[in-house]
């Protein structure tokens, strides 16, 4: 596990979209794995601002999300659907037959699920995975449990889960209870992993993440055993964890 601190949620947000440029540079027709929620926004702006340069080429790359809430509406402006567009994919020049989201809507569910996964392992596997992490640890929506969900699958939400996304929505009553997401094994199977974190709220998920027993209990200490995990923190993120462990980059020119 590598970790590498920035000073703040704008530097971390360069170096997560820099090292995803270069995912894409080195294998145009790269698959990455994207997440939602607040951490990534930064990430997606500066790499909309790559495209726009000229830097990145996104018209063969190939995307899958993290999840999607059940039965709310694609339109809804609180969907996942509606946020990629909105955060990345109305702004790139993606090929919208290479956007995958788990469809919350569907009607056989079981079947998207079983079917997601298998998408995912035709197109070759993940070659680069960003997550965030709730700040129960959670990783995509597999929530601590007494198991390791291997699967795509329907989860119930963590009543912290809804509560710390209740922000987004005009009350904690309309945020759905259950979601669709990868699996911690479909997650795992990523050839690499960027996980996020930013804000002393992320703190003690991310002590346990990298300290912690590896227990379902605690979804992110999974990632102890993969072979290729970056960790980039802010200082507050990244405020529990021991000096030695990670540098800090406080100079815009060092990420350059
Ligand atoms: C989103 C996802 C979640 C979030 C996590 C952190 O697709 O899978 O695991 O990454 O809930 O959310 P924020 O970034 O809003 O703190």
């Amino acid at each position: 596990m590598r970790i590498i601190v920035y000073q703040n949620y704008q530097l971390l947000s360069k170096k997560a979209a820099q090292i995803i440029a270069s995912q894409i540079i080195l294998k145009p027709n790269s698959i990455l794995g994207l997440a939602t929620g607040s951490t990534p926004i930064g990430t997606y702006k500066n790499l909309i601002k790559m495209y726009e340069e000229g830097l990145i080429d996104f018209s063969k790359v190939t995307t899958f999300n993290l999840d999607e809430y059940y039965q709310l509406p694609i339109d809804n402006n609180q969907s996942y659907h509606f946020f990629m567009n909105d955060n990345l994919f109305n702004h790139i020049n993606i090929n919208k037959e290479n956007i995958h989201i788990p469809n919350g809507m569907a009607k056989d569910i079981d079947n998207e699920c079983l079917n997601y996964d298998k998408i995912i392992d035709n197109s070759g596997g993940i070659d680069i995975q960003l997550l965030g992490i709730g700040n129960n640890a959670h990783i995509g929506f597999n929530e601590p449990t007494i198991n390791f969900n291997k699967k795509t699958h329907i989860v119930t939400l963590d009543e912290s889960t809804r509560k710390a996304n209740a922000r987004f929505f005009s009350s904690l009553e309309e945020v759905p209870t259950k979601a669709i997401t990868m699996g911690t094994g479909s997650i795992f199977k990523s050839k690499k992993i960027l996980l996020l974190a930013s804000g002393k709220n992320k703190a003690k998920a991310i002590y346990n993440t990298v300290y912690g027993e590896v227990t379902p209990e605690v979804p992110s200490s999974i990632l102890q055993f993969h072979q290729d995990v970056i960790l980039i923190l802010d200082t507050e993120a990244a405020s529990l964890l021991k000096d030695k462990d990670y540098e800090v980059l406080n100079e815009i020119s060092k990420v350059r």
